[in-house]
């Protein structure tokens, strides 16, 4: 890939082709826990690269504005709220939540307000996040509705990290099932027994046979390991699902991850579990997430992922990486570090702010990586030249369908039957 092209791939602020395409689609903005439901103060929510203020109307409904006051510019994240407004604190203009300029104090004209509105955005809140749409208005697709709001809120978790790196090097690493074996290969041993036999063929089959199919919605890839099912005669497959531009479906459970820009060397790291048997959203299925990923507040705390969210603030994070060094030289342990989100994160940001992919030797086993950056290098380059863009998401395959899988496959069956629902492009 070439400077230019990594360019385009990689940077999302406005005036920008990707910037383009990704605000056409619904994204987290935050999650339902910032904005309690009583007496929570306006958010700043930095989204690809702008700034916004979120608050809670007293009816409960969020309003999502630019940050900057149509009067004058003033971070309208320092007002007040009220009701459901938010009235800056310069000159006291009062905006609704739905962009409405209420009063101007410091300007009588009644047809000055009937003329302008501030820029307001959609919201809708479901399972523990709120989503934006910050695209043109008459361009706005319907939301797409995952496979896990169909669970009870209870039985979701969502856990949200600061990484201090663009957001394509974390989308990369959800997209390559070959690191699995080999960077979470500790955490792997410490699967729970179910999930045992599923870790120990991840380990075994390093060199997983990869193919992956187009969809409406993004792609299904699957990891194919020779053999290395529950009985040797078996093939094991691992099929991800990847819902452009934001969402990726990981099999082994209930599980999505999702990387969101916040601008191009910061991302919004979303980890989203379900499951219908257990609440998640304490407990032991609460514990048991936190403790395998690396989740714990301990940690967050320690790797400086924990997120901030102050009103007004740094957006940048002290990402560091504590490596038990010690254990590594011991053979204790490979990585030395702190649970499978630390690992994925620690490369991720380890790469650098934006990491300059002409200098790569990509190889067999980064097909998926390299097809996912030239899907999304056309819809950037469709974007540039006016052109149509693949609107991925149309709701051929329903979203609540697209789905990851795995399990054991006699060797020559074909894996897209395990994920039947999905409508090939
Ligand atoms: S800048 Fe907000 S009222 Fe003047
Ligand atoms: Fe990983």
């Amino acid at each position: 890939m070439n400077h230019e092209d990594n360019e385009l791939l990689c940077r999302v602020g406005p005036g920008t082709a990707m910037g383009q395409v990704v605000r056409r689609y619904w994204v987290p903005a935050f999650p339902s826990v910032r904005l309690p439901m009583q007496d929570s103060d306006p958010i700043r929510v930095r989204l690809f690269g702008e700034n916004y203020v979120a608050f809670r109307g007293s009816d409960g409904t969020i309003g999502f504005l630019d940050e900057a006051c149509p009067h004058r510019g003033a971070p309208l994240v320092l007002g007040n709220q009220e009701d459901c407004a938010i009235r800056c604190l310069y000159h006291g203009w009062k905006i609704g939540a739905d962009g409405t300029i209420l009063e101007t104090p410091n300007a009588e004209a009644s047809s000055l307000r009937k003329g302008l509105k501030a820029n307001a955005y959609p919201t809708v809140e479901s399972h523990g996040l709120v989503w934006v749409y910050l695209g043109p208005e008459s361009e706005a697709p319907p939301r797409p509705v995952y496979s896990w709001e169909s669970e009870k809120p209870e039985h979701t978790l969502v856990v949200d990290v600061d990484l201090d790196c663009n957001w394509v090097q974390v989308l990369e690493g959800l997209l390559d099932s070959a690191h699995a074996g080999i960077l979470h290969t500790d955490i792997l041993k410490k699967f729970p027994p179910k999930m045992r036999a599923e870790a120990d063929a991840m380990k075994r089959g390093l060199l997983p046979r990869l193919e992956m199919e187009r969809t409406d919605f993004g792609l299904h890839y699957a990891a194919i390991r020779a053999n290395a099912g529950s009985t040797e005669d078996m093939d094991q497959v691992r099929i991800t699902a990847y819902a452009a531009p934001f969402v990726t479906f990981i099999p082994s459970g209930g599980m999505a991850f999702i990387p969101v820009p916040i601008d191009d060397t910061h991302t919004k790291f979303y980890n989203l579990w379900w499951d219908s048997e257990q609440r998640l959203d304490t407990g032991p299925g609460h514990e048991h997430r936190l403790d395998m990923w690396g989740l714990t507040e301990e940690i967050l705390n320690m790797t400086g992922m924990a997120p901030v969210m102050p009103p007004v603030g740094e957006i940048g994070r002290r990402n560091v990486w504590p490596q038990d060094r010690a254990a590594m030289r011991a053979g204790e342990s490979f990585t030395g570090l702190p649970g499978i989100t630390a690992e994925d994160a620690a490369l991720a940001v380890g790469m650098g702010p934006i990491l300059d992919r002409s200098r790569e030797n990509l190889v067999a086993s980064d097909i998926v990586i390299s097809r996912t950056r030239r899907m999304l290098l056309k819809e950037a380059k469709a974007a540039l030249s006016g052109g149509a863009s693949s609107q991925w998401q149309s709701g051929k395959t329903p979203s609540h369908a697209i789905t990851a899988a795995s399990g054991d496959l006699p060797p020559g069956t074909d894996w897209r039957d395990m994920v039947s629902d999905h409508v090939a492009t």
